[in-house]
């Protein structure tokens, strides 16, 4: 088990490159599997889910090969299994995805339920109607799920939420029907966006990702392609925290401004200076954040639940008191009882949390439960007083490519410390 050693207090400052979005990288890579061809993806971050979904797609037969640092070579010609296995699933919810790509192109696929994690009870009921809407037949037994399509018909979808994995599980699987499919209510997101230009890439037929509604024509030919993933603007508005609480300054490179306006908004109202470039965004924090008022998390274009924890953190150490509601996932304020362990006063009633800002946290142990929770500690150990040591870091390696090193290039004292270093130590 590895951790991380903190000595907070610095002052971070400097340039940071944003790798590409573990959130666009998940369902393009499972998107992959349509094309019955190679598919060159660059950009694509070093992340431990991004490992996970290179196990599951070669366990279906894929081949792939890494070319070079960030671009990978996905060649999807030799699938020749359609069982996920129920460990894999288990590892990553987002083998989810595999659903959409596997019937497309095999007409079947077996897989388990992804089952909950430490956000919420996340069910998959929206995918499974929408994908049964489209014709696939799912027999769901002993937590196995048996989907069965001989033909897919393009239908009108209506989502009863804007769920981003249902949209683009919905997405892929019409890509394989006959005539037209419209999501309506579908979710907004920039990933969406880029899961439709990878599409399109590959030949086939999407139009409205970013709206109300996207249509899919069916029965496409695909080709290969080469595709660059868009930037991350969720570690983008974690490395603004992490600045934001050391009273430092940033300027990130490879941003899309645009993805990131709600969290820049919050930060502008938190007292930060912000300035956005074309493919820029600079933050020079205050000697002291401010509190802001009321924070809600939203579909896009609202604030996204993924920046809950990383934004909340801020505001235990700014002058004032806010309220932060979740009203994405039902669970997610569990590294909350972590914070108050380094100081911070919150209190949690359901999904709202109000923080009372203190003038500085204090080093503490407190262990990672999710991934973004994580990186929230890593945050609060980079403002505290005096050391922290953030336990169970697996969670963070899932969507940080190297968070200590990128950390430690704009000036973070961070380390990661693996159970032999410390054997060795004591
Ligand atoms: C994706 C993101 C995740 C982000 C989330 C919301 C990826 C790999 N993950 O997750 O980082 O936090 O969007 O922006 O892209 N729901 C149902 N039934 C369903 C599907 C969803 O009730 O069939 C509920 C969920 O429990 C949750 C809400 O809808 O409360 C949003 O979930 P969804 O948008 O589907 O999130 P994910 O695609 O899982």
């Amino acid at each position: 088990m590895e951790q991380f050693r903190i000595n907070g207090g610095a002052k971070l400052t400097g340039e940071y490159e944003l790798t590409g979005a573990k959130n666009a990288v998940l369902p393009i890579l499972a998107a992959t599997i349509i094309t019955g061809n190679e598919c060159k993806i660059t950009s694509c971050p070093d992340l431990s889910d991004v490992h996970t979904m290179f196990t599951i797609l070669r366990e279906l037969g894929c081949k792939i090969t890494k070319e070079a640092d960030g671009e990978v070579v996905v060649d999807t010609r030799p699938v020749n299994s359609y069982t996920i296995p129920e460990h894999l699933m288990r590892e990553m919810r987002s083998s989810v995805f595999l659903m959409g790509p596997m019937i497309a192109r095999c007409g079947k696929v077996t897989l388990s339920y992804p089952g909950g994690c430490e956000i919420g009870l996340r069910p998959i009921d929206i995918h499974l109607s929408a994908l049964r809407k489209l014709g696939v037949t799912i027999k769901e037994a002993h937590g196995f799920l048996e989907c069965t399509a001989d033909r897919l018909v393009g239908d009108r979808i209506v989502l009863d939420f804007p769920s981003v994995g249902a949209t683009e599980n919905v997405m892929l699987a019409a890509t394989a029907a006959e005539g037209e499919t419209r999501i309506i209510n579908p979710a907004k997101e920039p990933e969406i966006i880029d899961l439709q230009n990878f599409l399109n890439a590959c030949g086939a037929k999407v139009r409205g990702a970013g709206t109300g509604e996207i249509v899919i024509s069916g029965k496409n030919s695909y080709h290969q392609v080469e595709h660059r993933v868009i930037p991350d603007r969720i570690e983008g508005g974690t490395i603004l925290a992490a600045v934001a609480i050391t009273g430092g300054n940033v300027i990130l490179r490879n941003a899309i401004p645009e993805h990131m306006s709600m969290i820049l908004s919050k930060l502008k109202e938190a007292g930060c200076r912000i300035r956005e470039g074309r493919n820029t965004v600079e933050l020079s924090a205050p000697a002291r954040l401010q509190a802001v008022e009321t924070v809600k998390t939203l579909p896009y274009p609202g604030f996204p639940t993924d920046m809950q924890s990383q934004f909340l953190t801020l505001m235990t150490v700014a002058q004032g008191t806010s309220v932060i509601t979740e009203t994405i996932f039902e669970s997610r304020f569990k590294y909350v009882e972590e914070l108050r362990k380094m100081g911070a006063k919150v209190k949690v009633d359901g999904r709202t949390a109000v923080v009372t800002g203190v003038k500085q946290l204090t080093g503490a142990k407190v262990v990672a439960k999710d991934l973004r929770g994580g990186a929230s500690l890593v945050i609060a150990g980079l403002g505290a007083r005096g050391e922290t040591i953030v336990e169970n870091i697996c969670h963070i390696d899932r969507g940080y490519d190297k968070f200590e090193m990128a950390l430690r290039r704009i000036g973070a004292d961070i380390r990661r410390e693996s159970s032999e270093d410390r054997q060795q130590e004591s």
